[in-house]
C-alpha cells in the first residue's frame, strides 16, 4: 500500500493561502461576503473539496477531512475579524459624514388649534374695551336657550329639525346667547363679558356648515349704552381683528332678542371689496349677527328694561379663521389633520 499524499491535500493548501489573502483583502462588507461565498458558501472551495471525500481512496480521507475541517475554521476566523474592522470602518465615516452644527431635530410638543388661537385673539381685542371672558354650559335648557331669549318654542329655531334634544326641555344649546341670560341673572349692571363656546345644530355639514362649531357671544349692558357706543365697539373690533383700511357696515336684520338688530358686515377681507367668489362678487363679508338687547330679555333675567339699555352680538369664530387664513372650506377646520392644522397653530 502506497503512502499516497492525496493531491486534495495541495489544493487545500491553496485555498487556504488565496481564502486567507482575499478575505483579509475585501475592501468593503459586499466585497468581503462574496468571498465569503466564494470559499465557505454551501457551494464554496472548502464545501466542494469535502463534498468528493465520499469518493477518493479510504486511507486519504480522514487527512483530507480534518485538513478540510482546519481550512475552514481558518477562513472563518479571517472572515469575522475582517468584518469586525469593516464595520467599524463604516460607523466612523457614518459619523464623519454626519453635521453635527446641525440643529437637533426636536419633536413638536402640540399647539393650540387655529380656531382656539383666533378664540383667545378675540377675546383679548374685546378685553382691551372692558369684557371679560365668561363661559356657559352646553347642555342647556329650553328656557335659557330660547324663552327667556324671547324665542317662543314654536320658532322654527327650537324645532327637532334645527335642535337636538338631550331630553324633554333639555337642548344642546344651538347659540352661545342663553349665557346673556346667565350673566345677568348672576350679575347687576354694568356687564360686559365675551362668551366663547361651542354650539351644536342640526345641520347639513358642508364648506360653510357644521353641525358642532364655536361661537362667541358679546353682552353689554349699562345705563345710557347707546347703538353710537355699540357701533364703536364694533368698528374698534374690526379695525383691531382685521386691520384699519377694513369698512364696517350695517344692514337691518331680525333676532327674537334684540332690537333693532344688525348683520354686521366687512369689506372682503380677500379682494379688498372689489368682489370675489369668498364675498360672492358683493365684496362685503357678514361676520356677526347683532343689535340692542331687546327689553322682554331684561324683564326675563329681573333686570329694569326702564334703566338699562345694551348690546349683543354672536359672531363664528370658525369662520374669522377662515377668513383671516383664507381656508376654503370650514371642514378642514374639524377634520383633526394635524398636518394642515399646524401650519396655523400658535405654539
Ligand atoms: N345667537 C345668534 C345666532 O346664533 C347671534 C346673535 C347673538 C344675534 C347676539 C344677536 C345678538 O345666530
Amino acid at each position: 500500500m502506497s503512502e499516497g499524499r492525496s493531491p486534495l491535500l495541495d489544493r487545500l493548501q491553496a485555498i487556504e493561502e488565496e481564502g486567507l489573502a482575499a478575505l483579509r483583502e475585501a475592501t468593503d462588507l459586499d466585497d468581503l461576503e462574496a468571498e465569503r461565498v466564494r470559499y465557505l458558501g454551501r457551494s464554496g472551495a472548502v464545501a466542494d473539496i469535502l463534498g468528493r471525500i465520499g469518493s477518493i481512496p479510504a486511507e486519504e480521507r480522514r487527512p483530507v477531512g480534518q485538513r478540510g475541517n482546519a481550512v475552514k475554521r481558518l477562513l472563518e476566523g479571517a472572515y469575522e475579524a475582517r468584518a469586525g474592522e469593516l464595520r467599524r470602518e463604516e460607523r466612523a465615516r457614518a459619523v464623519d459624514d454626519e453635521d453635527l452644527t446641525l440643529p437637533g431635530r426636536r419633536a413638536w410638543p402640540g399647539g393650540s388649534h387655529p380656531v382656539t388661537v383666533i378664540i383667545d385673539e378675540i377675546c383679548d381685542i374685546f378685553a382691551e374695551l372692558g369684557f371679560t371672558r365668561v363661559t356657559g354650559p352646553e347642555v342647556e335648557t329650553e328656557w335659557y336657550n330660547f324663552t327667556a331669549l324671547n324665542i317662543p318654542l314654536d320658532h322654527p329655531a327650537a324645532d327637532v329639525h334645527d335642535t337636538f334634544y338631550v331630553e324633554d326641555g333639555v337642548v344642546l344649546r344651538t347659540h352661545t346667547s342663553p349665557v346673556q341670560a346667565r350673566t345677568m341673572q348672576a350679575y347687576q349692571p354694568p356687564v360686559r363679558v365675551v362668551v366663547p363656546g361651542t354650539c351644536y345644530r342640526r345641520e347639513s355639514i358642508d364648506a360653510s356648515h357644521a353641525a358642532v362649531f364655536d361661537q362667541i357671544e358679546g353682552l353689554a349692558v349699562d345705563e345710557g349704552v347707546d347703538f353710537v357706543e355699540f357701533r364703536a365697539a364694533i368698528e374698534y373690533f374690526v379695525h383691531r381683528f382685521f386691520g384699519p383700511d377694513t369698512a364696517t357696515r350695517f344692514r337691518p336684520d331680525f333676532f327674537p332678542f334684540t332690537e333693532p338688530s344688525a348683520q354686521v358686515e366687512v369689506s372682503c377681507t380677500i379682494c379688498g371689496g372689489g368682489g370675489c367668489p369668498t364675498c360672492k362678487g358683493t365684496g362685503w363679508i357678514e361676520i356677526m349677527g347683532s343689535g340692542m338687547v331687546d327689553p322682554a330679555v331684561f324683564e326675563a333675567v329681573g333686570y329694569d328694561p326702564e334703566r338699562y339699555t345694551g348690546y349683543a352680538f354672536g359672531m363664528g369664530p370658525g369662520r374669522m379663521a377662515l377668513l383671516r387664513h383664507r381656508i376654503p372650506d370650514l371642514r378642514l377646520l374639524h377634520e383633526g389633520d394635524v398636518r394642515f392644522l399646524r401650519q396655523f397653530a400658535g405654539a
